[in-house]
């Protein structure tokens, strides 16, 4: 087979360490042969020494790829010079918009022996493993809005939520259609009773859509309520389909309960495949550990799973699964450095 590229964007703080595991243990699955692993230096240092976010030049190289990597972006350790927004907004959304990544898939599962805050009491009531279909180039995300009057005591800033039947009715089918490979179970999570507008859209089309797949249960839940059954009653879930926003928040608290965010794989997927998909950990650039050499990598090296799976090489995708679950049932409480643990893995693929 010809080899494919992956662009990788290593990105800030401790998202270099994490993808370098990430590749360690791709490669080590799949051989140096099949990929072209091309670096893109992209993030804050880039920003700083040359004041380019993300060139137009490089986003039209992007859109040639046939996957891209990403670890993190955001503020450097010690650094106040970055403002706010500027590479989450300029980088990782605009990659996210422009390649139409509208599925931003993300799992979560318990795994066995890993220390996790739920009671053993929620933890005995079975397997633990869900998905949340996030929407990812809408909603309070768009850009839409403003501010007026700014800095003054008559400051009105406005974000807008925008949600179009067609990106509502797409991201909705495709939890469904995964439903159906899974527990058949699909839960809509919104804030209706408040959001009347964009939640009685997504009602809507969630109930339509919901006609054409008699074999899946439906269920709904406010996003507030959500955040409770995820600590008490996380067995209810199977997919979970939510707007943009909602489902950022959800996966970093389904992240940890689960056993820490450093476990939380993602993919941001073009399910047409016209554009490249790209592949993260749901954590940010952790400036916190990074320079440690001690963030967890697994969430980025299930993340190569997902990028296996979507490139059409599901025996691959499970043969790092496998090497995670018994990397991780292994682990415990223990600490280990990054690159033991992307070596352990890597060892077991
Ligand atoms: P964060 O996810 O970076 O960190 C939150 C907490 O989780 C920190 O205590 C951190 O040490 C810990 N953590 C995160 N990843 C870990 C790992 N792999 N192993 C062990 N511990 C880990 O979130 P934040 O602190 O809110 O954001 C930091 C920066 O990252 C911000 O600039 C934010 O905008 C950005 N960010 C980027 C992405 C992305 O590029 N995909 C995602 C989230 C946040
Ligand atoms: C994530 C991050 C991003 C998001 C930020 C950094 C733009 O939190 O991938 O979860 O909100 O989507
Ligand atoms: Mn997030």
């Amino acid at each position: 087979a010809a080899k494919q590229t992956l662009a990788v964007i290593g990105g800030d703080g401790i998202g270099p360490e994490v993808v370098a595991e990430g590749l360690k243990v791709l490669t080590a699955t799949v051989g140096d042969a099949a990929f072209d692993l091309v670096p893109y230096d992209l993030g804050a240092q880039r920003w700083q020494r040359t004041g380019e976010v993300l060139p137009d030049s490089v986003l039209e190289e992007l859109r040639g790829v046939d996957a891209i990597v990403l670890g993190a972006v955001g503020a450097a350790p010690g650094s106040t010079a970055i403002p706010s927004g500027l590479l989450e907004r300029g980088l990782l959304l605009k990659l996210r918009f422009a390649f139409d990544q509208y599925v931003n898939l993300r799992p979560s599962k318990l795994y066995p022996g890993v220390v996790t805050p739920l009671s053993d009491a929620v933890v005995g009531r079975g397997p633990i493993d869900f998905v949340v279909v996030r929407e990812g180039v809408e909603g309070l995300y768009a850009g839409v809005g403003g501010s007026m009057a700014t800095g003054t005591a008559f400051e009105v800033a406005n974000e807008v939520s925008v949600n179009t039947a067609r990106g509502v009715e797409r991201v909705v089918r495709d939890a469904f259609e995964r439903a159906l490979r899974r527990r058949k179970k699909v839960t809509l999570v919104h804030k209706h009773n408040v959001l009347v507008n964009a939640g009685g859209l997504w009602n809507r089309l969630f109930t339509a859509v919901a006609q054409e797949y008699p074999d899946v249960t439906t269920d709904y839940l406010h996003v507030d309520a959500t955040m409770i059954m995820l600590v008490q009653d996380p067995q209810r879930f199977d997919v979970i389909v939510t707007d943009n926003l909602f489902g950022d928040i959800i996966t970093d608290l389904a992240g940890a309960v689960t056993g820490g965010i450093g476990l939380s794989p993602s993919a941001c997927i073009n399910p047409e495949g016209t554009n490249p998909s790209m592949f993260e950990p749901v954590h940010g650039s952790a400036p916190d550990i990074a320079g440690q050499g001690v963030a967890d990598p697994t969430a980025t090296i299930s993340s190569m799973a997902l990028l296996l799976d979507h490139l059409g090489r599901p025996e691959d995708a499970a043969r790092i699964e496998t090497a995670v679950d018994a990397d991780v049932a292994e682990r415990g409480a223990s600490r280990r450095s990054t690159s033991a643990i992307g070596d352990a893995i890597a060892a077991r693929v």
